[in-house]
Parts: structure tokens; sequence; C-alpha cells
């Protein structure tokens, strides 16, 4: 019910601009689409796209706006990292095959507390570097995507490569539209300059 939406169509859209590690990138997806719950596993229990398909929308929103700031920005950076940064950044919300991390409940979703405990950053690392050659700055932009909001992430603090910049910055953006955080105050920006 959920392979020809709108979300399904932008999402095959970012996957083909993978271009160079092409049939590493299809292994992964076929995968990910056919063994796990990338697809229909929300984007967290209670908070953000608490709802079916809610990883997809973000992981899409996220990629989307990694392409278009690094176009305006620094266009040398390849709309391939983009992609596959943008799209597998939180690939760790699926837990594993075998045990997936939110489990459907009458209520929502609860977390599965029966499997091996990483952060998300780290297992999306782990999963996506088995199938996928990155490159270094796409492993740190993966490992460190939440940027200073994480404690853990202080030895990066002002070492950052442009991707990882531009992936914290997206994953901050499309998780505060999500929670319907931006909002235009014309008169503020407008009216009072
Ligand atoms: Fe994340
Ligand atoms: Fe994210």
């Amino acid at each position: 019910m959920y392979k020809d939406n709108e979300i399904v169509k932008r999402y095959r859209e970012i996957l083909s601009k993978v271009i160079i590690r092409k049939s590493e990138c299809d292994e992964f997806v076929w995968f990910l689409e056919n063994q796990t719950t990338w697809l229909t596993a929300p984007a967290s229990t209670k908070y953000h796209l608490s709802i079916e398909g809610g990883l997809l929308i973000h992981s899409v929103s996220v990629a989307e706006t990694m392409l278009e700031l690094k176009n305006a920005l620094i266009p040398e950076i390849s709309d391939e990292s983009c992609a596959i940064v943008g799209l597998f950044h939180d690939v760790g919300k699926i837990g594993m095959p075998h045990s997936p991390r939110y489990i459907k409940k009458n209520s929502g979703y609860e977390y599965n507390e029966n499997q091996i405990e990483m952060s998300i950053a780290a297992r999306s690392l782990y999963i996506v570097s088995k199938y996928i050659s990155l490159t270094d700055q796409e492993a740190q932009a993966i490992l460190y995507h939440d940027g200073q909001y994480i404690q853990e992430n202080r030895p990066v603090a002002h070492r950052e490569c442009p991707l990882t910049l531009l992936v914290t910055f997206a994953d901050t953006w499309a998780a505060a539209k999500e929670d319907g955080r931006i909002k235009i105050d014309e008169e503020f920006y407008f009216k009072k300059r």
C-alpha cells in the first residue's frame, strides 16, 4: 500500500542520484525494503512523525534539504553524497531485521528493549557500511549528524566537514518542519526592520 505514493516517488528520485556506487546502493535498498521495517517504521515513538512511514518521510525531507543547501552553498559536493547521507543518516531507527527498534501497539509505538544498545547514529553507520563503501566525510556526517545537540559529539566541534554541517542543519530543519515549529511571523520579519 505504501509502494506508489508521493513520498516513495521522491525517495526513488533521490536514489537515482547514486551513480558511482549504484550497485552497492541497490543491494542495500533491496535489503532495507525486503528484510527490514524501512518503508513502514515511524521516525520516533512519540515525538516527530510517530506514524507509519514516518522514518521514510523524514529521510526524504533531509536528503532534499541537503541537496538544496549544497546547490546553494557548496555545489562541489556530489548529489550522490547528499543522497546517501540524507536518506540513510537515521537508518539505525529500523533496529535490525530480526529486531525492529519500534514495535506497533494499539496506541502507537513502543521502543523495543530487546536489542543490543547503541546510538541511532552509530547503528546507522554500522548498517550502511555493511553495504556501501563510504567516504571519510560521509562516515563523519552520518555518525555526528546530531551535531552539538549531543554531548558525545563534542570532539568534532569546529572540525565538521561541510557534509556534516549540511546534514546537521537539514536534519534540524526537517524535524522543526515536521513538528510545526517553523512559523513565519511576517510582522516580526518584514515590518519591524
Ligand atoms: Fe537522527
Ligand atoms: Fe534525522
